[in-house]
């Protein structure tokens, strides 16, 4: 256990964005460098994070919420020794949790072991579920593309967000699938000056990551993309952003592993009840 304890989400207004892509490919950098890596997929209504690691996990996530198995018991290991939570594939939606399972997410959330880096996978959008999960990390990716409804969906993301807790040091933006980074810079103060303007919010630009066919052939492999195709435009922006992560402040004070982030789970959660 590291004194750096950074709670990461990834997040998108719109689905099928390449937030799990970003997820389990930064998670695996992160790993590959000595990291120690958690990733836990929040989608329980999509998740892929297993299928993109190529691991086929006996126990997921969903039966963490239903009592039967525990957070150690369901946790797997995959390359680099990153430790995943595997989510279920349609199993129920995170965004229709029932207030009962969200406290079983919350008490499994509490079983996580410490890490040096949490990453959390979400789904897309704006429901309460998605964004309480959200709230309770340090930092908040949030993952676009150069398209029109993807930046719309984004800039509702960023204002839910921002109305319920103060992003001002932890929102980033990733605009993802750029054919440069010249075009994820405009993507970032397009949106910018739009929060800027309207929610009076700062957006912080972490990098971009350039359209590359590694990701789907890797994906298809079963193969973090930094090992498929380590040379690829995808592996160097991986690593790019996996740098600028680790240079963001853990807003973590809390002893006790990750302790804290069910804490804040937990006083969102409580806050609806
Ligand atoms: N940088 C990229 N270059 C090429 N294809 C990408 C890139 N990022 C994501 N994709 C592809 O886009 C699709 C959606 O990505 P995914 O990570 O599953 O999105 P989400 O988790 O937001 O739904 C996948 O087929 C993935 O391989
Ligand atoms: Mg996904």
């Amino acid at each position: 256990m590291t004194t750096n304890r950074l709670v990461i989400g990834v997040a998108s207004g719109k689905g099928g964005v390449g937030k799990t892509t970003t997820a389990v490919n930064l998670a695996a950098c992160l790993a590959s460098q000595g990291k120690d890596t958690l990733l836990l997929d929040g989608d329980l209504g999509l998740s892929n994070a297993q299928i993109l690691l190529g691991c086929s996990p006996k126990f997921t996530f969903a039966d963490v919420l239903s009592g039967q198995k525990t957070v150690e018991e369901v946790m797997i290991s995959g390359p680099h020794g990153l430790r995943l939570l595997p989510g279920a594939s349609g199993v129920s939606e995170l965004a229709s949790l029932s207030h009962a399972e969200v406290r079983g997410l919350i008490n499994s959330v509490s079983q996580l072991p410490p890490c040096d880096v949490l990453i959390v996978d979400t789904a897309a959008g704006v429901s309460h579920n998605v964004t309480l999960l959200l709230q309770a990390c340090d930092h908040q990716i949030v993952v676009v593309e150069n398209e029109p409804s993807s930046i719309a969906d984004a800039y509702g993301i960023i204002k839910v967000l921002s109305q319920a807790i103060d992003v001002s040091q932890s929102l980033h933006v990733l605009p993802n699938r750029v054919s440069s980074h010249k075009e994820g810079a405009a993507i970032h103060r397009l949106l910018n000056d739009v929060a800027m303007k309207f929610l009076d919010v700062n957006i912080n630009y972490l990098s971009s990551i350039r359209e590359d066919s590694n990701v789907v052939k890797a994906a298809r492999a079963g193969i973090p993309v930094i090992d498929f195709a380590p040379s690829s435009l995808i592996a160097s922006d991986v690593r790019a952003l996996a740098s600028k992560v680790l240079e963001l402040p853990s807003a973590s004070r809390v002893s006790g592993g990750i302790q804290f982030f069910m804490e804040r789970l937990s006083d969102q959660a409580s806050e609806r009840v």
